[in-house]
């Protein structure tokens, strides 16, 4: 299980973040990025970053901790805005909350260089776990410490918002691949991500999905764990287009010199970005289209992603 906190204060909405993150204090005097059950993602969202951020740490990334954070919403009522009234009201109980790294900055890839081995693994790891939120535009990855963390994994896995569908996903390959924010620097040094592929794979065995599924808290799940376990090694042994798929899109990569003025651009169409945004607006602040937050998980927006690429 993840360690166990309860919020004592809520400080500030975090309004760069799609699902209105709140920042709280804890009682361990710790300050907690809080993902709120009750955002329009849903719990599974939540599922999502616990199974993908500790299967990244276990895997030698750097993830900031993340723990299961007990909210009551009435730590709320001195907040003006209705909208993150209403959202802590729809959170009571266990929420996800993930360590603050104070003073981070968005990765830049011309301002931060990560070398391609761990670029690679990142990359691996995101395709084999359908993460599609680390483009370009919204990169997901913090540069603190003089190291690059890895957040924001509430995207990823998307087939389990519909079971049903979910067998047929397990040789599925990475929608946007091409806009992945880290192909330029694995790209500088290719043969990096077969090399990620060799050392990583194995590693994905069911004793260590096992021990990652623990930790999920039982409340955001509607299906056993094992269940998580068997479509994520059904991956790992279907992964053979999705190697085929990464190491093209490495030999057309584009040298990040060459992105960094449009990232600029949309980073700063990020960081104006609010909640309730038109569509219009949250693809200039570089969503895809196809994936929109909140919507497309309520509308059937994982047979969306599958339809887009058939
Ligand atoms: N642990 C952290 N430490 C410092 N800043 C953080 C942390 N987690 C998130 N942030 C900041 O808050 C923003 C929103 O967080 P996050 O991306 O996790 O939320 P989200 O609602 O899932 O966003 P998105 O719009 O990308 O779906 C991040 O882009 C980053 O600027
Ligand atoms: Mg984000």
């Amino acid at each position: 299980m993840l360690r166990h906190v309860t919020a004592v204060r809520y400080a500030t909405p975090l309004r760069e973040g799609g699902s209105l993150p709140g920042l709280m204090e804890g009682d361990d005097l710790g300050t907690w990025v809080v993902k709120f059950s009750g955002a329009g993602q849903g719990p599974k969202a939540l599922v999502a970053e616990v199974i993908v951020g500790e299967l990244a740490r276990e895997l030698g990334l750097a993830v900031p901790e993340l723990v299961g954070i007990d909210v009551d919403p009435e730590l709320g009522r001195t907040e003006p805005d209705q909208e993150v009234q209403d959202l802590l009201r729809a959170s009571a109980g266990l929420n996800l909350g993930m360590d603050y790294l104070p003073g981070s900055i968005t990765y830049d890839p011309l301002a931060f260089d990560v070398t391609p081995e761990i670029a690679a693994r990142v990359l691996w790891l995101d395709a084999l776990t359908l993460n599609v939120d680390r483009s370009w535009r919204n990169p997901n990855l913090l540069v603190w410490g003089g190291r690059l963390w890895l957040i924001d994994h509430g995207a990823a896995l998307y087939p389990h918002h519909d079971w049903a569908s979910a067998a047929a996903a397990v040789g599925r390959v990475l929608p946007g691949i091409a806009d992945h924010v880290l192909l330029p620097v694995v790209a500088a040094q290719p043969t990096t991500f077969a090399a990620a592929d060799t050392a990583l794979a194995p590693r994905i065995d069911a004793e260590l999905l096992t021990a990652v599924l623990a930790r999920v808290p039982d409340a955001w799940l509607d299906v056993p764990r094992a269940d998580y376990v068997h479509w994520l090694l059904a991956r790992v042994a279907a992964r053979a287009p999705t190697r085929d798929a990464v190491t093209a899109a490495l030999a057309q990569a584009h040298p990040a010199a060459e992105m960094a003025p449009g990232a600029r651009v949309a980073a700063a169409a990020l960081a104006s970005r609010r909640r309730g945004a038109s569509p219009a607006d949250s693809a200039k602040a570089g969503r895809p289209d196809w994936l929109r937050a909140g919507d497309w998980l309520r509308t059937g927006g994982a047979a969306a992603v599958e339809n887009r690429d058939a």
